[in-house]
């Protein structure tokens, strides 16, 4: 079958397509026809040897996919670790979920990874429980990518005031017909300052981060008491700074979400499912899917995510 390969951890250019064997289904697993798989900020770790727990080329690309059940002919959107880009998948039962009937394949894709953590970075945040006592704050970086605009969509549901930064004006544009009240161009102004500024000083009672490095301290210093900062990425490549006076200040504090971990706990991933397929079907949530590559063109797709050139969620056609 042919399936995208990273041959070295040498970046997108090493990734070719390649005929394959076809996956051995172990015990839980299930084969997948797959015909598109979502690219991540991951993937793209991945081809240079920065994503933890991957075993060495060549590897099979990809972590999420939509396709067919190829016993039961069922539709269906999963997520892996590795292994997705190719002709069929073997899936664990327990990571695939139906695509709803109003779903293209390119879109339901572009779902598990998202949405998944955009909901758990709420959940973490304490605002997901139905009785909020008053409106919560949320800063959201990358605003305009595929986890960003996930974000916007559940935190319009849930009532939330948004914040989010993006290199690009016209990105905003695009999040804001979403649902976000206040886009940021951080090439144009320091967050920081403008979160402090449109809230009166108070700040935000969460921050989403995923840029590691002086992002870190500074979401910090955007919180309001009891805040927290939910980290889950450093796309700049450095390691998360503190700024430990702003923590003390404010009795405020960093907490880790790596989907890797809390998709394997059953009892996190049900409810979260639950919420998530309820609103599906209220057609309150829509994956926004910026750019469509066909397989043999993958490297360039990776290349926009590694440039920070996306909008919202880079597809990859493979049926
Ligand atoms: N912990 C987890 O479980 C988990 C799950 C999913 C994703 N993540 C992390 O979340 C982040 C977003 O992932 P995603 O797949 O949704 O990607 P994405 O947000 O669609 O794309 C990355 C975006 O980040 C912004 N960016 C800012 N600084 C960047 C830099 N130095 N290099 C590249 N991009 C930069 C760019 O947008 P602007 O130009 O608008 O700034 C770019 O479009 C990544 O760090 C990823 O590793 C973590």
């Amino acid at each position: 079958m042919k399936a995208l390969v990273i041959t070295r951890l040498s970046g997108p250019d090493a990734l070719e397509v390649r005929d394959v064997p076809e996956p051995q289904l172990q015990a839980g697993q299930i084969m997948v026809r797959v015909a598109a798989g979502g690219l991540n900020f991951a993937d793209f770790m991945t081809t240079k040897g920065g994503y933890p727990g991957t075993p060495p080329p060549p590897l099979t690309a990809g972590r999420e996919f939509a396709g067919v059940e190829e016993k039961t002919g069922r539709r269906v959107m999963g997520y892996a670790q590795w292994a997705a880009f190719a002709e069929k998948t073997a899936a664990h039962q327990h990571m695939l979920w139906p695509i709803p009937d109003h779903w293209t394949d390119e879109q339901a894709a572009a779902f598990p990874v998202n949405f998944f953590t955009a909901y758990l970075a709420y959940w973490q945040a304490g605002m997901t429980a139905t009785a909020n006592d008053r409106k919560h704050r949320v800063l959201i970086h990358a605003v305009a990518g595929g986890v960003g605009t996930a974000a916007v969509q559940i935190g319009k549901i849930l009532g939330v005031e948004m914040y989010g930064t993006s290199s690009s004006d016209d990105k905003l544009a695009r999040v804001k017909a979403l649902g976000l009240q206040h886009g940021i161009n951080y090439k144009q102004h320091d967050y920081e300052e403008v979160v402090k500024n449109l809230t009166q000083g108070e700040g935000v009672d969460a921050a989403f981060e995923m840029l590691g490095g002086e992002h870190t301290a500074k979401s910090l210093r955007c919180l309001r008491p009891f805040g927290r900062v939910i980290q889950y990425g450093t796309a700049t490549g450095k390691p998360p700074q503190l700024d430990l006076r702003a923590m003390y200040a404010k009795s405020s504090m960093v907490q880790g979400l790596w989907l890797t971990y809390l998709s394997q706990k059953r009892e996190i991933m049900e409810p979260a499912w639950q919420q998530l397929s309820e609103w599906i079907a209220q057609k309150k949530l829509t994956p926004q899917i910026g750019h469509v590559f066909p397989l043999e063109q993958a490297a360039e797709a990776y290349k926009l995510l590694e440039e920070g050139k996306n909008y919202g969620k880079v597809v990859v056609k493979i049926a």
